[in-house]
């Protein structure tokens, strides 16, 4: 039988070396650089101004995390992206998902460092900890960081839309609005493999002239509408499928509820409810992710947390939802379906 063992200990209270070390990579955007062609230290360094202290030690760390593949040794060595790395990694790919990690690169990883206040406090601890804006005013105040969010949320996102848009069964919805769509990834995906479907991406006037441009430039713009609006002010828009995607775990109970309770009134009777998030298994000990999305919750919100299907089930049908379903996605993430 096998003994105690530090190595998970150290591996996971050490990780953030491992974090840190891929975090910057894609920053400097190392892997779009190989995906073009290999290369040798000398030409990496001289691309992303390396000193010669950190050069080898850097490369072959990738190399050992398994995020390069290297052929020779130092001066003689060549440099490629690992197969995972040049699909994912690579900012010229339709498929990059560096967006997520860039944002924590440049945001979470500063704020989590706080987390013990914010354990202690309940308090945020980003951008509103120093100033009294509330996350979305705080991060929407200058372009750069509202494109860098609106980035990093559907790249974080992309493999569940799609896997989303191929399995859900679509063939008695014709309209479908999502709520907090963000730059309009999930309505892209849909729209994609479901042409008799026409989409809102309904979201704070701030964000939509980029979902627009984002409908424009993929030739959807007759399929999917980017509407403004503010949810807490108005009513949602009609649909025969709303969708909300990382939106309810931002607000606290009551706001989740009004959210729902919205939804149930913008829908048609047999018409669905769907959310998608890193759903936290019922008896919360094994999604360690969704659990550290609520602690992240805790560090970017005022109120946010993340939920169980059974918490829910809970409040969906108390806004008269009848049947309330689980449906799994890609890794940590479910879709949570309730009809009218
Ligand atoms: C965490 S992001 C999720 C984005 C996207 N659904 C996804 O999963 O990638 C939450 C979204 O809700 C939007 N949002 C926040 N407050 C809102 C409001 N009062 N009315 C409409 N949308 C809002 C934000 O602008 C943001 O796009």
């Amino acid at each position: 039988m096998k003994g105690p063992d530090p190595s998970k200990i150290m591996q996971i209270g050490m990780g953030f070396w491992a974090s840190k070390t891929l975090l910057t990579a894609v920053n400097m955007k190392l892997f779009s650089h190989l995906a073009k062609r290999e290369m040798s230290a000398r030409e990496i360094q001289n691309q992303l101004g390396l000193h010669d202290r950190s050069l080898f030690d850097f490369l072959d760390t990738l190399v050992a995390l398994g995020f390069l593949k290297r052929k020779g040794f130092k001066e003689g060595a060549m440099y490629q992206n690992s197969d995972d790395a040049d699909l994912f990694l690579d900012q010229d790919k339709l498929t990059y998902i560096g967006g997520i990690l860039e944002m924590s690169n440049n945001r979470l990883y500063r704020f989590w460092n706080d987390l013990e206040e914010a354990l202690k406090t309940g308090k945020p601890q980003n951008e509103s900890k120093y100033g009294d804006k509330p996350l979305f005013e705080a991060i929407y105040s200058n372009e750069e960081s509202l494109r860098e969010f609106l980035h990093a949320m559907g790249g974080a996102q992309a493999g569940n839309f799609d896997y989303f848009a191929r399995n859900f069964d679509f063939s008695k919805i014709k309209t479908h609005c999502d709520i907090g769509g963000a730059g309009g990834n999930l309505c892209v995906h849909i729209a994609k493999n479901n042409p008799h479907i026409s989409s809102i991406c309904y979201d704070l006037p701030k964000v939509t002239p980029i979902a627009e441009g984002n409908f424009r430039s993929l030739g959807l713009s007759d399929r999917i509408k980017a509407r403004s609006g503010d949810f807490f002010q108005e009513e949602l828009p009609k649909a025969d499928l709303i969708t909300m995607c990382n939106v309810l775990h931002d607000w606290g109970t009551e706001d989740k509820k009004m959210l729902i309770s919205k939804a149930y009134s913008a829908l048609p009777s047999e018409g669905a409810l769907v959310i998608i998030e890193n759903v936290i298994d019922d008896d919360r000990r094994q999604n360690a992710f969704g659990l550290m999305m609520s602690l992240n919750m805790l560090i970017e919100t005022d109120q946010g947390y993340d939920f169980s299907l059974s918490d829910f089930r809970e409040w969906a049908s108390q806004s008269g939802f009848r049947k309330i379903e689980a449906m799994r996605l890609t890794g940590p993430a479910s879709a949570l379906v309730a009809r009218k």
